[in-house]
């Protein structure tokens, strides 16, 4: 079989998405697949061979080498962000018929929205931050904005990942800076209360048509909170499988299938949550979480015993089903 790993994309996520990509290619190589690396650039899809670039026909999605049209039996969808995280190329591939990797479009573009993914999860019961939304050009009243979430709080990008976007903000002198900075990402942002507890990383995946949820990672950040050098360059110690008391386990482990569940998701997730006396809290679910040697899912794939190889075999041979 054929399998595209598109990797890249048009965010700022691009460079981990290269990195996420390259660790799911290395390992799918194992399998019995014949594996292509595509990047996707605004300016440019490519696939990559030899360091030789060959453009990908966009009406069909099939790259000609050496005069031989290669088509794909699947995609494995490894970018971090749009337009692979938020639905929009998953939305094409469904429309030519190649299955992906990730869930449906529709769950990736709800998910991928920070805002519209809390609002589905709030009526089912899922806890979480109070929040303020803006989008750009709405008049910012930072009075307001102080009255519903408090202080400290946290300034995000709607829809973004990797921290790229995020203030932690403690003095209501610095609002306006992380609102400025979270916009450079985003034209909507969310500003949500601080919540005070234990940070959780929870893995749910689809493997062998089950949905199961890998060992839970509890993150202690050096830093003032999890941001990209937390989370990339080593500022932080994440404890797989967390030290949790069997009861908060259990609850992390309930909330997070539940969450999987509710949002119709398929594929890969991780979501984070904060503990606050035995009851997660939900602060977002990323459905291309980072493979990179760094990141979450690989050390907790590992820890339940699976390896990286039969991890993304199983996407592919459940994208194929
Ligand atoms: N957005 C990054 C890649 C993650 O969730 O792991
Ligand atoms: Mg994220």
């Amino acid at each position: 079989k054929n399998i595209a790993v598109v990797m890249g994309g048009y965010s700022s996520e691009y460079k981990i998405s290269l990195k996420s990509g390259n660790v799911v290619c290395e390992n799918l190589n194992k399998k019995k697949y014949n594996v292509f690396p595509i990047h996707i650039f605004k300016d440019k899809w490519v696939l990559v061979q030899n360091e030789i670039e060959y453009p990908v026909n966009r009406h069909d999605f099939s790259v000609v080498v050496n005069e031989e049209k290669i088509k794909f039996d699947c995609v494995f969808n490894a970018i971090h962000g749009t337009p692979g995280e938020d639905g929009k190329l998953l939305a094409y591939f469904e429309l030519l018929n190649i299955p992906h990797t990730s869930a449906p479009s529709y769950q990736m573009a709800l998910t991928f929205n920070k805002r519209d993914c809390l609002s589905v999860l709030k009526p089912y019961g899922i806890k979480m931050a109070n929040s303020y939304y803006l989008n750009l050009g709405d008049t910012v009243d930072e009075n307001k904005i102080i009255e519903k979430v408090g202080l400290p709080c946290f300034v995000k990008a709607n829809k973004a990942g990797s921290s790229f976007g995020i203030t932690k903000v403690h003095k209501k002198e610095d609002l306006k800076h992380g609102i400025e900075v979270a916009f450079k990402e985003d034209d909507e942002i969310i500003i949500e209360s601080f919540l005070d507890g234990t940070e959780v990383s929870v893995g749910v995946i689809n493997y062998k048509g089950k949905i199961i949820v890998l060992p839970i990672t509890e993150i202690v950040s050096e830093n003032d909170f999890f941001d990209y050098e937390a989370k990339y360059l080593g500022k932080s110690q994440e404890i797989t499988p967390a030290q949790l008391s069997k009861t908060e386990e259990k609850r992390v482990n309930e909330v997070a299938k539940r969450v999987y569940e509710v949002l119709q998701m398929t594929g890969f997730s991780r979501s984070e949550y904060i503990l606050i006396d035995g009851e997660p809290h939900i602060l977002e679910m990323n459905t291309v979480p980072g493979m990179t040697k760094a990141s979450l899912i690989p050390q907790q794939a590992e820890i339940a015993g699976i390896s990286l190889e039969d991890l993304f075999g199983n996407a592919i041979e459940m994208a194929l089903n």
